[in-house]
């Protein structure tokens, strides 16, 4: 956990959406009472999502075309009851080759409560094989990138949620078929603008085609001015027209973001270069590896010692911790978008590994004023599924045990076994682990790059993903990246009768989980400058006191000054100086501070050239101490990036990602 709040200066304001608010009509159908209009078409909701996206973007033919690993990229505004993501997920699980893939990415300013949406589902039984996994998902109604996968990682959604016109710019990636959905023109003028089609087109390539259900006349002009070709068709039940088409002009690019973050690499992965080699069996790697070994690469995933999980990703139980911030920081959003992650993905996994995690919930202790005065706040800003501010005493019935402040509860997170969590996530038929297994050095060959290992054993890789946590910064290429170590020691404590009440985690200072196998992980103690491995009696006795001084009672009912401690672990959290981890591609240090030396004298300086990159080479690293929420997000973005795919997080996220910005910023700063 880290010690330091995020110093980003923004005004608050509140993430919170508003759902839709539905009248039922009589065959079960939803209509919003906001817009005065169905979701569905009144004759069938089915045969309309059909007739209007699915036949109108040729989904069928063009599914059926879809070659080995090929991912299929569909954009959607509105996505209301998630009718036309089924539809489309049911006919592409029909259809599609069995190694295509479906990323499904819609936007919505109105999400259906869960409820609503089991309701509104209901009336589609012929769908439920696909529905119930959807109505099972935990979506919180907030602004943000929600993203989740199905069906063994072969369908992925990514929920844009937002006003569209706000959400849609910020897409990274390009989509094949939109479906143009949303409330009627009349009936919703604010979303039917100029801006939206723009934004459509910029995330569009000359195959693009897109359908709607209208015919309004501002939407084809709209449509026709942004570059796509318009043409009506018949329309579903009561519309006698509707219309299709595709780009046909390209936009002329913008660049929204700074050049030294255009990322230029995309590479071109075919079938016989899909294969990579990750060094690091930690959170990181394994979690990249899933993500790739997901999407068909065939990756060799190194660790230096005899197995998965021996350093930071080692401990029995580690924390679903969040601080998050009122103030949309980059940091507070990716927190906030990785823990919902990490949970869907715990969710999916724990079938394989019962012993994965526990939803046992996580109780925040408001441990001073300042610390109160922050949870209060977070309430104004956050959904009440997410993180409630209870009372000593509610907290005391959920926590099954005594506590004595106020504080802050999150329902859905919980404690997760970061071993397990590692091999269950590297358990894949495309990965292979290598153990007793360390890189040394690693040298630019003609295709991709050579890794000389130890015992004088080398490889080679196109593509390569270090995910070594601090040792990362001991290759030349990467050494520019300030990652720091962070000394932490957990201490082991033998359940007691008392003791073993405690249902959820409880933090404070420090934390202390539910008995697992009859012991409870306490911890973590924060040394700084020391490179120890050691478990020392005096990290134990921090950790004890942390407890004591936060949860007298919890103390006490793990035994006190008596308490038996069984065990120890220390490790390190690798942290960078603004808390987002280092993920993405790395730059050609030397070129860089030579292209970019202007940037010493004037940060905005209109730069022409885009940075060299060093082909094939990726990081992720720095997670802190919240790699369990981080580092699979971390990962399914980088595979996303190395196969072409739109990404599940914000591009402007991912600049705050990017290795690079501590370049951009040491440059500015006159540091380097
Ligand atoms: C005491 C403590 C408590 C924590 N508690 C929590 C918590 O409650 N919740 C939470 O979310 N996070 C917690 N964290 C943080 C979390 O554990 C880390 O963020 C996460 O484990 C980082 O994963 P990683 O894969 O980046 O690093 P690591 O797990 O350290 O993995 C890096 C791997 O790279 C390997 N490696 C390094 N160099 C080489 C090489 N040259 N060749 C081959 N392999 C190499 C290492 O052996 C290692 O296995 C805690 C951390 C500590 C230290
Ligand atoms: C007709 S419904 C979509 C039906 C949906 N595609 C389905 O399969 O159920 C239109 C949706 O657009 C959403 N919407 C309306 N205006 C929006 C905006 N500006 N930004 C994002 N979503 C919007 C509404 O909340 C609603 O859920």
């Amino acid at each position: 956990m880290s010690k330091k709040a995020s110093s980003e200066p923004q005004q608050p304001t509140s993430q919170t959406l508003t759902h839709a608010d539905l009248e039922w009509k009589e065959n079960g159908q939803p209509v919003s009472t906001t817009f005065d209009d169905v979701y569905f078409s009144t004759v069938s909701g089915l045969k309309e999502t059909h007739h209007v996206f699915i036949d109108s973007n040729a989904l069928p033919e063009r599914f059926e075309a879809l070659k080995q690993n090929d991912c299929f990229t569909i954009g959607e505004t509105g996505f209301g009851t998630g009718l036309n993501f089924l539809c489309a997920w049911a006919l592409f699980e029909q259809i599609a080759p069995a190694t295509a893939r479906l990323h499904f990415v819609s936007t919505e300013k109105y999400p259906l409560s869960q409820k609503d949406l089991q309701q509104a589902l209901s009336m589609w039984p012929e769908l439920s094989e696909y529905s119930k996994p959807l109505v099972e998902c935990y979506m919180p109604a907030m602004e943000g990138q929600q993203h989740f996968s199905f069906a063994m990682g072969r369908i992925k959604l990514t929920l844009c949620l937002g006003d569209v016109l706000k959400t849609l710019p910020d897409l990274e990636g390009k989509v094949d078929a939109w479906f143009l959905d949303g409330f009627s023109p009349a009936k919703n003028p604010d979303m039917w603008q100029p801006e939206l089609f723009t934004a459509m087109a910029a995330k569009s390539h000359l195959e693009t085609t897109y359908a709607t259900f209208t015919s309004a006349r501002g939407v084809r002009d709209g449509l026709s001015e942004a570059g796509f070709s318009v043409e009506k068709t018949i329309g579903f039940g009561h519309k006698r027209e509707m219309v299709k088409g595709r780009l046909i002009k390209e936009p002329e690019v913008r660049v929204n973001k700074p050049l030294w973050f255009q990322d230029n690499l995309q590479p071109e992965v075919s079938d016989s270069n899909r294969s990579a080699v990750i060094v690091g069996g930690g959170l990181a790697g394994c979690s990249t590896a899933m993500a790739l070994a997901e999407r068909g690469w065939k990756v060799t995933l190194l660790e230096q010692h005899n197995g998965l999980a021996r350093e930071a990703s080692g401990n029995p139980q580690g924390i679903l911790y969040t601080k998050l911030s009122a103030n949309r920081t980059p940091l507070s959003r990716f927190i906030t978008e990785g823990y919902l992650y990490t949970i869907h993905l715990l969710k999916s996994l724990v079938s394989q590994q019962p012993e994965l995690w526990q939803q046992s919930g996580v109780v925040q202790l408001a441990i001073n004023e300042k610390v109160r005065k922050r949870h209060l706040e977070l309430t104004q800003h956050f959904p009440n599924d997410l993180l409630s501010f209870l009372t000593a005493s509610e907290l005391s019935d959920v926590a099954g045990l005594p506590v004595e402040q106020d504080g802050l509860y999150f329902p859905e997170a919980g404690w997760v076994h970061p071993a397990l969590f590692c091999q269950t996530l590297a358990h894949h038929e495309n990965i292979n682990i290598v153990t007793n297994t360390q890189l040394q050095s690693l040298e630019k060959a003609e295709k991709g790059w050579t890794l000389n290992l130890n015992g004088g054993n080398r490889i080679q890789s196109q593509h390569v993903i270090i995910a070594c946590a601090k040792a990362s910064t001991l290759l030349p290429q990467m050494n520019f990246i300030p990652l720091k170590n962070i000394r932490g020691q957990i201490t082991e404590i033998e359940a007691t009768k008392e003791s073993s009440h405690l249902k959820t985690t409880v933090c404070g200072e420090g934390y202390a989980a539910p008995a697992f196998h009859c012991k409870h992980t306490i911890g973590a103690t924060f040394d700084f400058n020391n490179e120890s491995t050691e478990v020392t009696d005096e990290g134990h006795q921090k950790n004890l006191m942390m407890q004591k001084e936060c949860a007298p009672a919890l103390y006490h009912a793990l035994g006190g000054e008596q308490a038996t401690i069984l065990d120890g672990r220390a490790s390190f959290r690798c942290t960078t100086p603004d808390y987002l981890p280092a993920v993405g591609t790395i730059v050609d240090q030397e070129q860089f501070l030579e292209d970019f030396a202007m940037l010493r004298k004037n940060v905005k300086h209109h730069f022409t050239q885009t940075p060299k990159y060093l082909e094939g080479l990726y990081i992720n690293a720095g997670h802190g101490s919240r790699g369990l929420i981080t580092a699979p997000l971390s990962g399914e973005l980088l595979a996303a990036q190395l196969s072409g795919e739109c990404s599940p997080i914000t591009s402007d996220l991912l600049n705050h990602l990017s290795p690079t910005r501590f370049l951009v910023r040491g440059m500015s700063r006159n540091q380097i």
